[in-house]
């Protein structure tokens, strides 16, 4: 039996899919495209905000930019007053160009380089200093402001991560930040951790609070902390990712690779988006005491969080044309004008799992049984598979076709794209009230 993992119902999707703007796009723009739904995003921002305002909690919330290159989603955060994570100078280029203000900004990511450092606290951004020797250089900048930071600290539960500073690093940086309130203003301390557990999450935030109570001793303002990202997306329902995990083998896939359930996302979450924020807001940290929400106030300490996926939960898919179909021992081989690079679990050796959706040229007819076929890109290479698995497909895709793989915009759709064989990058297309009686309206993201 073909193993299926249909995304959750999307009417919208369903009636842009159905709508035959998608084939005009693909003729127009004349290779693969992706597509983009801000209004998705304005409702997830919305959502995580009501999860803030629910618990009772200040906190704001900073886009993580790296998980998508789009520039209609910053011009979303600036228009709604939405924070932005950058973690380059490129990103906080752009974040600025679209009318996010600097003190509206995190800087994160490792070892920032000096020019990074000095935009951002021309800007008043605020800046996750990851490392003793990354302190020492902001607090040598000489500008017109006295740089805003946070103080990154290293997992205990995640030992192998390589970010943040470790307990005897942070009491020489709080010190440090101590003895130079002209050079930097302390306002507390962060991290991000990798997976999606909900209570670690909660157990860390709650050792960050204390953290803030012992750097006021200090003198310093420590009231705020960053969670960072990783609330999970729920991209299949329940019952198909369990069967699928319990029964995908290699002879699932093209040339019989294999994958662990390890390699995989976790594309089915109970808890996910928004909900995940509540249920982290709602654990007792370790397991005992107040609430999260509860600490946080009486500390008067604000919740600043980095969600990236999640606030791209539904907000774009990407489109590729069936450029021929080979039948093969017993499966086929569907190859489109796209490349692997547009969907990058493939460069982790993993997979982007959440079945594609064929749109046909003209309604096939009914097939008796599906026809199974894996998915590969229009480069020379044997390892350019868009998904190795054999997809159960109603009937057998037709040169002309549309593949969409849904909700890609959240990391997959650019994070490692390419022009590489000189094909040209695929553009990114705002459909924007597609909702509106009528036809949908579509612009290029600028
Ligand atoms: C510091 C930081 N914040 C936020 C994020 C966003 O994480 P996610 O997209 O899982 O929410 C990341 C991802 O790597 C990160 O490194």
């Amino acid at each position: 039996m073909a193993l299926t993992l249909p995304v959750h119902p999307d009417p919208l999707a369903e009636r842009l899919h159905s709508s035959g703007i998608l084939f005009e796009l693909a003729h127009g723009l004349g290779g693969p495209f992706h597509y983009l739904l801000p209004e998705r995003f304005d409702a997830n921002l919305a959502a995580f905000r009501t999860a803030l305002t629910v618990a009772g909690v200040e906190g704001r919330v900073y886009y993580a930019k790296k998980a998508n290159k789009a520039g209609v989603f910053i011009d979303r955060c600036a228009d709604r007053g939405a924070g932005v994570d950058v973690a380059s100078l490129g990103e906080l280029r752009e974040a600025l160009g679209h009318g996010v203000r600097g003190k509206d900004l995190v800087v994160t990511g490792p070892a920032k380089t000096p020019a990074l450092l000095r935009v951002a606290a021309q800007q008043g951004a605020l800046i996750a200093v990851d490392a003793l020797d990354e302190l020492d250089r902001v607090l040598t900048l000489d500008g017109p402001r006295t740089p805003r930071v946070l103080l990154r600290v290293h997992p205990p539960a995640q030992p192998n991560s390589r970010f943040g500073l470790d307990a005897h690093d942070l009491d020489e940086a709080m010190r440090d930040c101590a003895q130079a309130p002209d050079q930097v203003r302390m306002e507390g301390f962060s991290f991000h951790l990798s997976g999606y557990d909900t209570q670690q999450r909660a157990d860390l935030a709650g050792d960050l609070i204390d953290l803030c109570l012992k750097a006021r001793v200090l003198g310093l303002q420590a009231d705020r902390i960053s969670i960072g990202g990783g609330f999970a997306v729920d991209y299949v329902p329940a019952a198909a990712w369990e069967t699928f995990l319990d029964r995908q083998r290699p002879g699932d896939y093209h040339a019989a690779k294999t994958f662990t359930a390890a390699d995989f996302y976790p594309y089915h979450s109970p808890v996910a988006g928004a909900d995940a924020l509540a249920a982290v807001l709602a654990s007792g940290p370790h397991g005992r005491g107040p609430r999260l929400a509860d600490r946080l106030r009486e500390a008067g300490v604000m919740l600043l969080l980095e969600p990236g996926r999640a606030l791209l939960d539904g907000a774009g898919a990407s489109v590729f044309t069936v450029q021929g179909v080979k039948d093969r021992d017993g499966y086929g081989i569907v190859t489109v004008d796209g490349t692997s690079l547009s969907l990058s679990e493939q460069w982790f050796n993993s997979e982007y799992l959440p079945d594609p959706r064929l749109v046909p040229t003209r309604t096939p007819p009914a097939a008796l049984d599906p026809y199974r076929a894996c998915v590969a890109g229009a480069s020379c290479l044997d390892s350019d598979l868009l998904t190795w698995r054999k997809i159960a497909f109603r009937a057998r895709p037709a040169t002309g076709d549309l593949l969409v793989y849904p909700n890609t915009a959240g990391y997959q759709m650019d994070s490692n794209e390419s022009p590489f064989h000189e094909l040209p990058l695929p553009p990114k297309v705002v459909i924007d009230h597609p909702d509106d009686a009528g036809r949908p309206r579509w612009r290029l993201d600028r």
